[in-house]
């Protein structure tokens, strides 16, 4: 088993916050991050993919398939996007990295079960310091 990683970034708005909460109690939970107008991150993304090297090719997959499969599917949805109000696929969730993250995962895995190798890691770094790792 070979386990393979694409990195790309994207930079986007969004709010964390629950509509049927006050401002106040937004912030309370969620911080700075609930601003109610808005701010933005320079996101990190990483894709790790897992399989067996195709013995012909000596690769596990065609690494700009696997390049236009993330930036078509996910990453032209959320590059200068607003989360909450733009990306359907993050419709009616909070727009928090775990959310963002599990998202990724569920739009990514078939298509990339397509080229006969698994979705093994969605990894996002919202800032320097904090990072979320999804397995599915
Ligand atoms: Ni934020």
């Amino acid at each position: 088993m070979i386990f393979l990683t694409r990195r790309e970034r994207f930079s986007a708005a969004h709010r964390m916050y629950r509509k049927d909460w006050s401002d106040s109690r937004n912030y309370e939970v969620f911080g700075k991050c609930s601003n109610p107008e808005w701010h933005g991150h320079n996101y990190t993304l990483y894709i790790t993919v897992k399989g067996e090297i195709d013995s012909e090719r000596g690769f596990l997959i065609n690494l700009s398939d696997l390049k236009e499969i993330i930036n078509d599917a996910v990453i032209s949805k959320l590059d200068h996007r607003n989360i909450n109000t733009e990306v359907d696929f993050m419709k009616d969730k909070i727009a928090t990295t775990e959310n963002l993250a599990v998202a990724i995962w569920d739009v990514l895995q078939p298509l990339i079960e397509e080229r006969g190798v698994l979705l093994h890691r969605v990894r996002i770094e919202e800032t320097e310091n904090n990072s979320v790792d999804y397995y599915g």
